[in-house]
C-alpha cells in the first residue's frame, strides 16, 4: 500500500504535512537566492510561495496520493528549517529532494531527512528505486544523496531549459536490494 505514516521522526527532525500557517517560514528560505539557485526556480515572490503552499496542500488529498513534500521541523525549539520531498514517478519509483534555510545548513539536516525518507520510501512505500537530480556544481546536495546511499548514476547533460539557462545534472539512484545490501540508512537511530 502507498502510505507513508506521518509525521516522521528522525533524531532531531519531525517531517509532517504542510499547513498553510507555514507560508512566512517557508517563503524565508523560498525567497532566499542563495537557497533556490541550483533550483529550477525561485527566488520565489509571496505569490510564487502561496501557490507553492496550496499546491502542497492539494496533493496531501490526492487518491492515490504521490507527493509526500514535507515540512522539516526543528523538534526541539519546533522551528520549521527546510523541507524534503518523496514524488512517485510511477508506483515503484520515487523522486528524493531537499531544502533547507541558509542558517539552518552544515548542521546534518538534510542528510537526516534524506535517510529517512530513502527508508520510508523503500520499507513503506514500498518503491524499488529512489532518485534525484541535482546540479553538477550543487556539490552539497551530491554529498546528501551520497550519504543517504545513493550513486552517482549518469550526467544528465543540458536536459532542462530553466532561469534563462540550460542546466546539466547529475542523476543519483539507489535501488532496494543495493540499500539493503549497503545497510546504509539502517543504523539511523530514531527518536523514539
Ligand atoms: C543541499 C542542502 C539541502 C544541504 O543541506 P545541509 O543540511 O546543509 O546538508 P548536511 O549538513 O546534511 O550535509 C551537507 C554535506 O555537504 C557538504 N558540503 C556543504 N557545502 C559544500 C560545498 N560547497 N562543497 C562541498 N561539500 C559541501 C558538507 O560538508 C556535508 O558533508 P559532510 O558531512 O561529509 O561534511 C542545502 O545546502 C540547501 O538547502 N541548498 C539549497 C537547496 C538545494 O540545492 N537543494 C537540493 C536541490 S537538488
Amino acid at each position: 500500500m502507498m502510505r507513508l505514516e506521518l509525521p516522521i521522526r528522525t533524531p532531531r527532525l519531525t517531517l509532517r504535512d504542510f499547513v498553510a500557517s507555514d507560508f512566512d517560514a517557508v517563503h524565508a528560505y523560498a525567497s532566499d537566492p542563495e537557497v533556490t539557485r541550483y533550483m529550477f526556480y525561485g527566488p520565489r515572490t509571496e505569490a510564487e510561495t502561496r501557490a507553492y503552499l496550496d499546491r502542497m496542500l492539494r496533493t496531501q488529498r490526492e487518491t492515490p496520493r504521490t507527493t509526500w513534500e514535507l515540512a522539516a521541523v526543528r523538534t526541539w525549539d519546533a522551528r520549521l528549517v527546510g523541507a524534503c520531498d518523496l514524488t512517485l514517478e510511477q508506483p515503484f519509483e520515487a523522486d528524493l529532494g531537499f531544502i533547507f534555510a541558509r542558517d539552518a545548513w552544515g548542521l546534518g539536516y538534510a542528510t537526516e531527512g534524506a535517510c529517512a525518507l530513502v527508508r520510508a520510501g523503500f520499507d513503506e512505500l514500498g518503491v524499488a528505486r529512489i532518485f534525484a537530480t541535482c546540479d553538477v556544481a550543487n556539490r552539497a546536495s551530491a554529498r546528501v544523496l551520497e550519504k543517504a546511499g545513493l550513486r552517482r548514476e549518469a550526467t544528465l547533460d543540458r536536459h532542462k531549459h530553466a532561469k534563462d539557462r540550460w542546466w546539466t545534472s547529475f542523476l543519483y539512484a539507489v535501488r532496494r536490494a543495493e540499500w539493503i545490501d549497503s545497510n546504509v540508512g539502517h543504523g539511523l537511530p530514531t527518536a523514539d
